[in-house]
């Protein structure tokens, strides 16, 4: 079975021909990749803010404009293919989702490391992926060295965490991390099945119910379609008088 370090390129040279096949995607994946660097920028900074150990609170903070500036280079990278302009492209936004506060240290630091490593095999899969666009090569590579030191920078704070003696807690984080993040995934995953579902149901609800409206309507029409005359108004005296 493969490992997460084996898995990642595996799928990202798979799925890459079909996700990124035009401009008009291309474009798209770089906005989400712009929302949740600014996601990351904004957890980050509010960990700096949060965390009481001036070596963290730099770290983090430092942490934080790298993935503002990540955030940045993306949506330029779209709008240069013309993303942005789209409903879809508007509707890609930041979340912040409060993870210091949520998750507490540990867990924040494992999560952190865990996502940093997976992002770093990820852009330099897509780097290889558009080794002939040297715009999109240049762009995962420059980034790539900055989810390296965050990746690394995370893993030695749990090192440190470990030989202070709590390496069980650094463990079950790991561990925890792991699962959770497949569990966001698999719900990530059932939303969008369910959405394309509903759509499919509606759209085949619609095609096989309106017939059945539409038919009798045309049948039981009587006048012919177009302008008709209308019937000349009664403008006698008497019904001039007449309120109603
Ligand atoms: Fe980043
Ligand atoms: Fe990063």
């Amino acid at each position: 079975m493969l490992n997460s370090v084996e898995r990642t390129p595996l799928i990202v040279r798979l799925t890459a021909p079909f996700a990124w096949r035009s401009e008009r995607r291309i474009a798209m994946k770089l906005l989400g990749f712009g929302a949740t660097e600014e996601g990351s920028a904004h957890d980050m900074m509010r960990a700096a803010e949060l965390t009481e150990d001036p070596r963290l609170k730099r770290l983090f903070f430092r942490h934080s404009v790298d993935e503002a500036r990540h955030a940045a280079a993306f949506r330029a990278a779209a709008a240069k293919l013309g993303g942005g302009s789209t409903r879809a492209g508007e509707a890609l936004r930041a979340r912040r989702e409060d993870l210091y506060e949520r998750l507490g240290l540990v867990r924040f630091l494992a999560f952190v490391h865990h996502s940093e490593s997976q992002a770093k095999r990820q852009f330099e899969s897509l780097a290889a992926h558009f080794a002939d666009t040297p715009e999109l090569a240049h762009l995962f590579e420059h980034i790539v060295k900055d989810e390296h030191q965050h990746a690394t920078y995370s893993g030695q704070l749990l090192v440190e965490l470990e030989e202070a003696g709590r390496g069980q807690e650094v463990t079950r984080a790991r561990r925890w991390v792991r699962w959770w993040l497949r569990w966001g995934a698999w719900r990530r995953a059932g939303r969008d099945l369910g959405e394309r579902f509903i759509r499919l149901f509606l759209a085949t609800l619609w095609l096989v119910a309106l017939p059945f409206f539409v038919v009798p309507a045309r049948l039981s029409r009587d006048a012919a379609p177009g302008w008709h005359a209308l019937p000349a108004p009664d403008d006698t005296p008497a019904r001039i008088r007449r309120p109603f």
